[in-house]
């Protein structure tokens, strides 16, 4: 079964604020991918994502499965003109079966529709699921911020810094 058959994106509507809020939480909790660690403030992470859906510089998608179950989520916001900047999540148990490829290309196309020029977004270094990716659509590494996040257990990361010129 490929991608499209198993999975759609699309647009974020309120009721997705709390899976996709519980998602980034079960992903934070993995510990190793995102920036947002556990404990995640699930509350705040739903009102946060209300705030997404009213602002027009901003933009949520999801993919779901056949029963409509939100599988998948990438917010993309504009942090200059023409410069968008976005983060995704797939489930532990739905990845490496093209969900993350449907949000990307869904983010991709968001920002061309706007004009934007450019797409850009941090990675950890030992993301390689995230990093083959964005590597497989076009991103190319633009530079590595040393020792820029502190985890909670004291640790500085260095981030990756991809971008995407869509001209
Ligand atoms: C990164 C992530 C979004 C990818 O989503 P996904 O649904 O698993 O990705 P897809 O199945 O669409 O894979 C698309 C391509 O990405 C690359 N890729 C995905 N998983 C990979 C892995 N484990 N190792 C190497 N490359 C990988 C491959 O190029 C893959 O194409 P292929 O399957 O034809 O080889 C997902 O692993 C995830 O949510 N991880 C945890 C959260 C996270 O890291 N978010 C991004 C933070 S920057």
């Amino acid at each position: 079964m490929s991608a499209a058959e198993r999975f759609r994106v699309r647009d974020a509507v309120a009721d997705d604020a709390v899976p996709v809020s519980e998602l980034r939480a079960r992903v934070a909790a993995e510990g190793r991918w995102i920036g947002m660690e556990a404990p995640v403030d699930v509350e705040g992470l739903i009102r946060n994502f209300h705030d997404v859906l009213a602002d027009d510089s901003a933009h949520a998608v999801v993919a779901v499965d056949d029963a409509d179950t939100v599988v998948g989520s990438a917010g993309m916001f504009t942090v200059l003109p023409g410069v968008i900047a976005f983060g995704m999540n797939v489930a532990a148990d739905s990845r490496r079966q093209g969900a993350g490829g449907l949000l990307l290309r869904s983010v991709l196309a968001w920002s061309r529709d706007r004009g934007a020029h450019k797409v850009i977004l941090e990675v950890w270094p030992h993301n390689e699921a995230a990093i083959g990716l964005y590597t497989a659509h076009g991103f190319v590494r633009e530079g590595v911020r040393r020792g820029h996040y502190r985890r909670r257990n004291g640790e500085l990361w260095d981030v990756v810094e991809m971008g995407l010129l869509l001209q």
